[in-house]
């Protein structure tokens, strides 16, 4: 069928929206862009990501220059987590998102932002969706919580509580944050490539940074085109993969029944301070 995706192009894709990435048709300036993006992050993350981020980013062989080639991504991450990347044109449906995740495959953009947005770009692209997402499923525990989440996100459909369930992902796999020895550290993809919130999420006075708990998580709001006024803190992958054991769902109507938490908007309070 053909799509018209966020960015006003045109595509072709089957009924799993995935494509070809045509890898041989990636023009050098896109690498290079990749190229530079990687060696400004990585020097970012270095004493701010968590180990296993570091330890994916190194064992997936995701410096080895240029946006890499998702089939033979795909080969070295399946080898340890029995993942593997399917390249998309953009955002997928949540239901088709959930459904490959539930089956291993994360989706990943196939192009690159632009020179003017290498600082910040709103949709997902391959720098955010693979240098963001995939070290971490090369992780068993966290490659585990992510099917997961796919198998939980598929049964929230059908109950209705597609919020609720994309507020666990926003908390967890793009925003998230974890323990190690006392200190601080990144997992959350959304963080991870993004050059200010590496920064701001660990360092800054502002953001609240809760202990992360399934149902206050379910039942938080978030801010998808601003900074981040929290981030929920897991003590660890073990931890955060086992609270999705078990049957979810009457948790899940038990959040949609006693709705919302009260939040601050961060624009509103930074308003209030400048
Ligand atoms: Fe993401």
């Amino acid at each position: 069928m053909l799509i018209t995706t966020a960015m006003g192009r045109e595509v072709e894709v089957t009924g799993d929206y995935s494509i070809d990435q045509n890898w041989d048709q990636i023009p050098s300036a896109d690498h290079e862009r990749w190229d530079r993006l990687y060696a400004r992050q990585s020097k970012i993350l270095k004493n701010r990501a968590c180990p296993e981020f570091l330890e994916g980013l190194h064992a997936l062989e995701l410096s080895s220059g240029g946006i890499p080639n998702y089939e033979e991504l795909s080969d070295r991450l399946e080898k340890r987590t029995g993942w593997r990347i399917v390249a998309v044109p953009d955002l997928v449906p949540d239901p088709v998102f959930f459904e490959h995740l539930a089956n291993r495959r994360f989706p990943a953009a196939s192009f690159i932002r632009d020179e003017a947005q290498l600082d910040y770009i709103e949709e997902p692209d391959a720098f955010h969706d693979i240098f963001g997402h995939v070290p971490l499923i090369a992780n068993p525990v966290f490659a585990d919580f992510l099917a997961q989440f796919g198998k939980v996100g598929v049964k929230a459909v059908d109950l209705g509580a597609l919020q609720q369930h994309a507020r666990l992902y926003w908390f967890t796999v793009e925003f998230g944050l974890i323990r190690r020895n006392g200190d601080l550290k990144i997992y959350g993809a959304g963080i991870a490539s993004s050059k200010g919130e590496s920064i701001y999420s660990l360092e800054d006075d502002f953001p609240r940074r809760p202990d992360y708990d399934l149902m206050t998580v379910l039942r938080t709001p978030y801010w998808n085109d601003d900074i981040q006024d929290k981030y929920f803190v897991a003590d660890s992958f073990q931890s955060l993969f086992e609270t999705l054991s078990g049957d979810l769902m009457p948790l899940y109507k038990e959040a949609m029944r006693l709705g919302d938490l009260a939040h601050t908007d961060p624009r509103s309070k930074l308003a209030e301070t400048a």
